[in-house]
């Protein structure tokens, strides 16, 4: 009787058992509950997500800001042919717009969460702080509009076998839930993961400690993709379920019956014993055992009935008879034992103040989190985005595991840091000689340019960027006519600042939009136009022949330019977006503290764009023509957490030695200082 009871208890504490026992309850679907009783009269239901319009989507709150990309660097890794990965700078809504539909296999995002306004500026851009306070000021339904506007144009960029995990916390967690519902369907609803952040501390206030972060995964459609991810079996659950021992190691019992069918002698005695009522005998397949089990298996054992087939195994000694004759599987512990990941994510180490992975911002997460993210729903040379990329953990991990990727921020000083921690990567790849063919970085700007890098575009690239910021289209359809403008044609200047437009050409412009066109108007846009060419236009304009519009592209800030109030006059949209920066100026001093110490002071560099500071400050200390930030000195805080102007390094060789400085501003301009130095 005793030994029955045993039997039921480890039946019970063996999980596949009682995923068997417990009946599965059916959910009923979210669209159910929210259809009101009738008894309570007709109340509205708004089946759309928070801010959407029925017509517009969210192009009406958050207009189509039609800015182009301005690729203002390429990193290369010696394989420029491969499609480049892109690491965008700018609003992520407007950059998510300029991407085509079905692109990418998996989005993971990992958004400023709806808590404390400061914690979540993270870098101290302004572009960062002004988006923050446009998210807080109407509190959680602006935040969820705010939120719901990018989630919609993430489902749009998935394909249909793609997946979108979406990371917060317990502020927002659930309103977000219902807004995903909305917009991805509640079937397509797939996971409430839990991730134990940290391990938390006693305090003395009014509510437990919250330890975990949620993360809700959606698919595009029933049709995702998706690999359960095998993780090393805990030793604490070995030692709990591995107990009993023979010649050939640790091994756990468990049943031998499955639910129903396996034929007729699946039914009858084994040894004396039926299997329990309702149930069936299930021996394991051959593959299933170890090898030296399955070696010693007859070679027909495939094509034998269960019974038979129980009696093989019990031949070989892989059945465990308990006293009161119920015969069990002896599951043997292999040399690597793994389990499936489930949803509670609870052994992924967190990063420690310590850690070497750490750069020092609040909210970066470990790799590993995202590596058993990316695993689970992409395959090699997939392509992974990550929208809010911060110091660029998705990217780092989709390129270790052989990804394409996709990132923005919208913070200059967490795309700095991006770019750094991936080109360290293939630094250290090539040392470790592990990574393969690497493809370039596209780093894109949106809504924000550099001017020196304008004047390195060709002319055809230049009047392609010109065009599309005036919301133009391109189209060479002589050499004069560059695009057009709703019919407009366009005319664009060189891309050399010291140019100017000539009388010829505007004649000549004047007579390609009349001849060619049969146009009576037409506007020019160039950096300057000469005296002799704005009396040409006057001329042609009193001789009522062509109206030409002179657009001049200033270098002075938008706000005071004529050209920026030309577009804006156009389109007051872009007001708040568009925006031409310059690199600061960078000065640097050193001094030898002691054999092989110096101190490094970047205090004395100044932005020069109006109303910015400085806010990051980087060190390469052994600058080999390729900026990459010597560990720890890629985002230095201080105690205050602002940024490390002064810093001390203790050099290993003597002799000459390059060294790199880039420094960042609040509006996102920045630049790289290079020195050498000898060291002593
Ligand atoms: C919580 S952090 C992401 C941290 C990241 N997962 C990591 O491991 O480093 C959120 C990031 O979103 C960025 N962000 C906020 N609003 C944005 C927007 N509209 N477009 C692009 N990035 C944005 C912030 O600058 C910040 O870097």
């Amino acid at each position: 009787m005793a030994d029955s009871k045993n039997d039921r208890i480890t039946e019970y504490t063996d999980s596949e058992v009682i995923e068997e026992l417990i009946p599965q309850i059916e959910i009923p679907k979210q669209k159910e509950f929210y259809k009101i009783p009738r008894r309570f009269g007709s109340i509205p239901i708004d089946e759309l997500p928070l801010g959407c319009d029925l017509d517009k989507q969210y192009y009406k709150i958050y207009p189509r800001v039609g800015l182009p990309f301005q690729k203002a660097n390429r990193v290369t890794f010696g394989y420029p042919e491969l499609d480049p990965n892109r690491l965008f700078w700018g609003d992520n809504l407007h950059v998510m717009r300029m991407l085509p539909s079905n692109s990418i296999n998996l989005i993971y995002i990992d958004p400023p969460f709806f808590s404390d306004r400061n914690y979540n500026v993270l870098f101290g851009d302004q572009n960062e702080i002004r988006s923050f306070t446009d998210i807080w000021e109407g509190g959680m339904p602006s935040y969820l509009i705010w939120l719901n506007a990018r989630l919609l144009e993430m489902k749009r960029l998935l394909k249909s076998t793609g997946s979108l995990f979406v990371h917060l916390d317990s502020h927002a967690a659930h309103y977000v839930k219902t807004e995903l519902d909305k917009i991805f369907g509640y079937d397509n609803f797939r996971n409430e993961i839990i991730w134990k952040r940290s391990s938390g501390h006693p305090l003395s206030i009014k509510k437990f400690e919250s330890v975990t972060d949620t993360i809700l995964v959606y698919s595009k459609s029933e049709d995702v993709y998706f690999s359960s991810v095998p993780q090393p079996l805990e030793d604490k659950v070995i030692q709990r379920d591995y107990k009993s021992k023979d010649e050939h190691g640790y091994y756990q019992n468990v049943d031998l019956t499955g639910g129903k069918g396996g034929g007729k002698e699946a039914y009858m005695p084994f040894k004396g014993t039926l299997p329990t009522k309702g149930r069936a005998w299930a021996p394991p397949r051959r593959e299933k055992l170890p090898e030296w089990a399955s070696k010693k298996l007859p070679a027909n054992y495939a094509k034998m009935n269960q019974l038979e087939k129980c009696h093989a195994l019990d031949e070989i000694g892989m059945i465990y008879w308990s006293k009161s004759k119920n015969p069990r599987f002896k599951r043997y512990l292999p040399e690597n034992p793994t389990r499936f990941a489930t949803n509670l994510w609870d052994d992924i180490v967190v990063l420690s103040s310590m850690s070497k992975e750490r750069i020092g911002y609040p909210t970066q997460k470990p790799q590993s989190l995202l590596e058993r993210i990316i695993k689970s729903s992409t395959k090699e040379g997939d392509t992974v985005a990550d929208f809010f990329c911060g110091g660029g953990t998705t990217p780092i991990v989709s390129q270790k595991l052989n990804r394409k990727w996709i990132a923005s921020d919208q913070s200059r000083v967490a795309v700095a840091i991006t770019q750094s921690r991936l080109e360290s990567l293939f630094e250290d790849g090539k040392k470790q000689i592990t990574l393969t063919e690497v493809p370039d970085i596209s780093v894109e700007y949106w809504g924000t340019y550099e001017i020196p890098e304008l004047e390195n575009l060709s002319d055809d690239e230049f009047r392609d960027f010109i065009i599309s910021a005036y919301g133009g289209r391109s189209s060479t359809s002589s050499d004069y006519i560059h695009g057009f403008k709703r019919e407009m044609p366009i005319f664009v200047g060189s891309s050399k600042q010291d140019s100017q437009v000539t009388k010829n050409e505007v004649i000549n412009f004047a007579k390609d939009i009349s001849e060619k066109k049969g146009k009576k108007q037409g506007i020019m846009l160039a950096w300057s136009f000469a005296q002799s060419a704005r009396v040409a236009v006057e001329k042609l304009f009193q001789e009522g022949e062509t109206s030409v519009d002179l657009i001049q592209i200033s270098l002075t800030e938008i706000e005071s330019s004529e050209f920026r109030a030309h577009i804006t006059k156009l389109h007051n949209e872009y007001d708040s977006f568009l925006k031409f920066i310059l690199p600061p100026e960078v000065i640097v001093h050193h001094k030898k503290i002691k054999s092989m110490i110096y101190e490094f002071d970047g205090t004395e560099s100044i932005s020069l764009n109006s109303g910015a500071s400085i806010v990051n400050i980087q060190w390469d200390l052994d600058y080999r023509g390729r900026f990459t930030p010597t560990e720890g000195f890629a985002y230095g805080r201080d105690q205050k957490g602002k940024p490390l102007f002064k810093i001390q390094y203790k050099f290993e060789r003597v002799g000459k030695t390059p060294i790199a400085c880039r420094v960042q501003d609040d509006l996102g301009g920045e630049k790289i200082y290079t020195e050498i130095i000898s060291v002593s």
